[in-house]
Parts: C-alpha cells; sequence; structure tokens
C-alpha cells in the first residue's frame, strides 16, 4: 500500500472533531497583540506535540518492523504440540521488528553491534514471542549481570559518550564474554541489512509434545537472500551517509515486492541428554556444535508488509519472551528466566499496562480473555462482563493442563555459579571460532579488534582484554597484542 492510500478527506478537525476554521495563525487580542487562552487549538496542538514521545527501548531502541508469514515445511509434532506447528503448509501471521543494541533511537544502522530479531507469531492459541538476536551466543551468563554490562555499551555518567574504557573494562572482567565479542569483531559483525544476516532464538527454550515428552531446542533463521556484511570502513562511510541503511532496506525490498525470507530450523536434545552433554546446554555463552545436534529444518518465515504507521505499529511493538503457547516453554538457562521478567515490566513502564491491548501486539488469531481491567487507556474492550473467576456466568476458565512440562530440580536455594560441563571453559568455544576462519577473517578480526582497544586509556584494563583473546587461542592473544601495540606506539 502507497503512503498516499492513508490521505484523509474532509475539513480539519480539532481533537474533539470540530471544524477548524484556521490553522495557520493563533488567536491574538487586537491585530499583533498577545495570544489569547481561548484558542484551544493552538493549546491543544502544543499539549499533544510535548507528548509524542514515549521513552525509548533502554536497549535496541533504534528497529524497524514488519508483517509476514511462517510457514511449516516439515512434521515437528514428534517434539512439540504447539497448535501453529501442527502441520506441513500451516501458516501463521507474524510481526518482526530487527534493531541494534547499544544505540539510541536516531542511532545510525550501520554500526558493529548485535542485531535484534524479534519475532511475533500471531498463533490460534495466543501470541509466541521468540526475542532473538543475529547471534547465536550472549556476551554474559547470567542476568544479574545484564544492567552492569548494558552501562558499559552505553554513554559514560560522566563524558556522555560510549567509552572503549568501559567496554573493555568490563568484557575483560567477564571473560565469558569472550566467545561473542570474537563473533562481534569478525566479518559478521555488521550485517549489510537485516536481511542479509541469519538470526536465532539463542537461548534454549523447551518444547514438549501430546505424550508429555519434553526437549531442549534452538531456533535458527538462515537468510535466504545470503549473508551480507560491512567492513569497517565501508560502515563508516554508510553510517554518515543513510543512518537509516538498514531500515530503508528493508522497507523498500517489501514495497517492491522482494519479500525476505528465512529457513528456519530447530536443533532437538532430548531432555534426558541435557544432564551429560559435555558444555551446559543452558549456558548462553555456548552453541551446540551441529555434529552434536544437526539442524532439523522445519519451516519458512517470509516478510511481506510494511507497517502503516511506525510508532503505532514498531515503537509500541512489545515482544516478551515470556509469551509462550501451549507445546513451547523456557530452559533453566538463567539470562533467560531474568528476561521472562524483564520484558514485561519495560512493557508496562515504557507502553503501559494496556500496551497487550494495542492492534499490533493483540492476538491475531485468537482473543485475550482475561479479567484484568482498567488502567490507563484501556478501552473497555470487555464491556459489562464478570471481571473474576471462579464464577458462575460461564466466563474464561482455565484448563488445568500447564503449556510445558516440569523440570527437576535438587540442592538448595543460593546465589550459584552456572554449573560446569565436561568441556566448558569460557574461552573454548571462542578458540574453536577462531581456529575456523580464514586467515583473511583472522586478519580483519584482529583490526577491528585492535582499533577498539586501542581506544582504551589504561595499560591493565587493555592487557586484561587482550589475556582474553590469548586464552581462547595462542596466536590470536599474540597478533592482537601486537597489533595493539602497534597502534598505541
Ligand atoms: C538478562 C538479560 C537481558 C535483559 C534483562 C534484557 C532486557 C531487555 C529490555 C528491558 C528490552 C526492552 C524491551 C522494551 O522496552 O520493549 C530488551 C529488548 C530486546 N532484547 Fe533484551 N535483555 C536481555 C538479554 C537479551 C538477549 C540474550 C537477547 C537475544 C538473544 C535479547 C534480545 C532483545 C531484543 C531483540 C530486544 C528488542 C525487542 C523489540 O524489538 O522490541 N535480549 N531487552
Amino acid at each position: 500500500m502507497t503512503q498516499e492510500a492513508h490521505v484523509t478527506q474532509g475539513p480539519l478537525t480539532t481533537e474533539a472533531g470540530a471544524p477548524v476554521a484556521d490553522n495557520q495563525n493563533s488567536e491574538t487580542a487586537g491585530v499583533g497583540g498577545p495570544v489569547l487562552v481561548q484558542d484551544q487549538l493552538l493549546l491543544e496542538k502544543l499539549a499533544h506535540f510535548n507528548r509524542e514521545r514515549i521513552p525509548e527501548r533502554v536497549v535496541h531502541a533504534r528497529g524497524a518492523g514488519a508483517y509476514g508469514t511462517f510457514t511449516v515445511t516439515a512434521d515437528v509434532t514428534r517434539y512439540t504440540r504447539a497448535a501453529f506447528l501442527s502441520e506441513v503448509g500451516k501458516q501463521t501471521e507474524t510481526f518482526l521488528r530487527f534493531s541494534t543494541v547499544a544505540g539510541n533511537l536516531g542511532a545510525a544502522d550501520a554500526v558493529r553491534d548485535p542485531r535484534g530479531f524479534a519475532l511475533k507469531f500471531y498463533t490460534e492459541e495466543g501470541n509466541y514471542d521468540l526475542v532473538g538476536n543475529n547471534t547465536p551466543v550472549f556476551f554474559i551468563r547470567d542476568a544479574i549481570k545484564f544492567p552492569d554490562f548494558i552501562h558499559t555499551q552505553k554513554r559514560d555518567p560522566y563524558t556522555g559518550s560510549q567509552e572503549a574504557d568501559n567496554v573493555f573494562d568490563f568484557w575483560g572482567l567477564s571473560p565469558e564474554s569472550t566467545h561473542q565479542v570474537t563473533w562481534l569483531f569478525g566479518d559478521r559483525g555488521i550485517p549489510a541489512s537485516y536481511r542479509h544476516m541469519d538470526g536465532f532464538g539463542s537461548h534454549t527454550y523447551q518444547w514438549n509434545n501430546e505424550a508429555g515428552e519434553a526437549f531442549w531446542v534452538k531456533y535458527h533463521f538462515k537468510t535466504d537472500q545470503g549473508i551480507k556484511n560491512l567492513t569497517a570502513e565501508e560502515a563508516e562511510i554508510l553510517a554518515g551517509k543513510d543512518p537509516d541503511s538498514h531500515q530503508r532496506d528493508l522497507r523498500e525490498a517489501i514495497e517492491r515486492g522482494d519479500f525476505p525470507s528465512w529457513t528456519v530450523s530447530v536443533q532437538v536434545m532430548p531432555a534426558a541428554e541435557a544432564a551429560t552433554y559435555r558444555f551446559n546446554p543452558f549456558d548462553l555463552t555456548k552453541v551446540w556444535p551441529h555434529a552434536d545436534y544437526p539442524l532439523i529444518e522445519f519451516g519458512k518465515l517470509e516478510l511481506n508488509r510494511n507497517p502503516e504507521n511506525i510508532f503505532a505499529e514498531v515503537e509500541q511493538s512489545v515482544f516478551s519472551p515470556a509469551h509462550f503457547v501451549p507445546g513451547i516453554g523456557p530452559s533453566p538457562d538463567k539470562m533467560l528466566q531474568g528476561r521472562l521478567f524483564a520484558y514485561g515490566d519495560a512493557h508496562r513502564y515504557r507502553v503501559g499496562i494496556n500496551a497487550d491491548h494495542l492492534p499490533v501486539n493483540r492476538p491475531h488469531a485468537t482473543e485475550a480473555r482475561t479479567h484484568s481491567r482498567d488502567g490507563f487507556l484501556y478501552d473497555g474492550r470487555h464491556k459489562g462482563a464478570k471481571n473474576y473467576e471462579p464464577n458462575s456466568f460461564g466466563g474464561p476458565f482455565q484448563t488445568d493442563r500447564a503449556l510445558w512440562q516440569p523440570v527437576a530440580v535438587t540442592g538448595v536455594t543460593g546465589e550459584t555459579v552456572t554449573p560446569v560441563h565436561a568441556e566448558d571453559n569460557d574461552f573454548v568455544q571462542a578458540g574453536n571460532l577462531y581456529r575456523l576462519m580464514s586467515e583473511d577473517e583472522k586478519e580483519r578480526l584482529v583490526k577491528n579488534l585492535a582499533n577498539a582497544i586501542s581506544g582504551v586509556t589504561r595499560d591493565d584494563i587493555a592487557d586484561r582484554a587482550i589475556n582474553n583473546f590469548r586464552q581462547a587461542d595462542e596466536d590470536f592473544g599474540k597478533r592482537l597484542e601486537a597489533a595493539v601495540q602497534a597502534l598505541r606506539g
């Protein structure tokens, strides 16, 4: 649909619908005199304008979204009873919001940063949100570190800028970040567009089938457009020339009917294998090598419709890792557990208690039936229905069937570290990733990291950061140290 199709006809009105006589001149006491309070149009316009912004997302503020269709291409009913995955050929409407992480709302798109890949499936059993990134892993493995981590990515309280000191100080002191940082400073760290990158659920999630069997799964979305990245130099130029490059690319592709798509797969681990797997399967800093758990392809995601109003549909869209449907549930991943709280809380603050009622956020293939009521901007959707349960009036009722299977736990409560499995340490997979790279890729990785680390002002911070990469791979560390020394003189 073109933008022109949305132009409305008829006289301009006030918010209350009364016709406006003059939208160019405010009302004054005499010609050239002071403005009158009775000019309600002027007051209404100024007051509304002052309230146009809502708080931007504390992370992932900058983004772009599009609607699409998810189609099941292979039978996965032996793993999950989710109704939207129940038969080959079945289609579900989706909304996907891509984003960068650290930049504010007006930041440039072409930067070195993970990309958000937040996908809402409007299923007949309610909305299922998969709030992932374009990276299979993350910097930390416990939600309690997330606010500290993000503070180092955002503006320093004194300088007002992002500071290499803070970034590498935190990473150096958090060796579990070495894998993700190696990924981020490699070729895939700056995708050419949102269309030319993969998506990942990143966390391990639970699928469970009709028989009540549980599986641990990881989602992969492989771009059908092919991976395309920008070099650091290309990105620097593009970010300055066209700060909206990713957003424009996505909108224009969909406008010309060149619908981007992704091939969707899962890795599936039978629940009983988790305890003895060589890596802790609930540690977000680790992947499951495909040799251990191969990709099982089961779907196609296509984006085919642009939002009509970016504020209403993208800025006010909300995604929560806690939005599950029957047959899908959380894992004990400590990061995921923290996220189950964080998003709903962010939505209540940022968009309001009725955020889930907005057109982009509400279920499209079923309706939400709750006894929650009222609050700011409640639209009266429940009319006169009873607002409590149990009741004797035939209102909505509980199903007595949990969405996911229970997980066995042992021990006593405590501030525990994530258990370490046979081959786990903070560096093993970062080293494997480095050794997988071609010589050219290694060179670019070392150069990108050295450029960033050379901005650090304290030697101890730079040394500690470099040491993590040395522990991942001796050659990696040696080359990085030499490159940083050359830059710092
Ligand atoms: C414990 C760790 C984390 C916490 C506490 C956290 C918290 C948040 C919060 C508060 C928002 C803003 C939500 C809003 O205002 O609507 C957000 C956005 C987002 N986060 Fe996280 N996050 C965490 C880790 C992650 C991880 C590991 C991923 C990916 C695997 C991720 C992906 C995203 C995405 C894609 C968005 C943007 C969603 C959108 O487009 O609206 N986050 N996060």
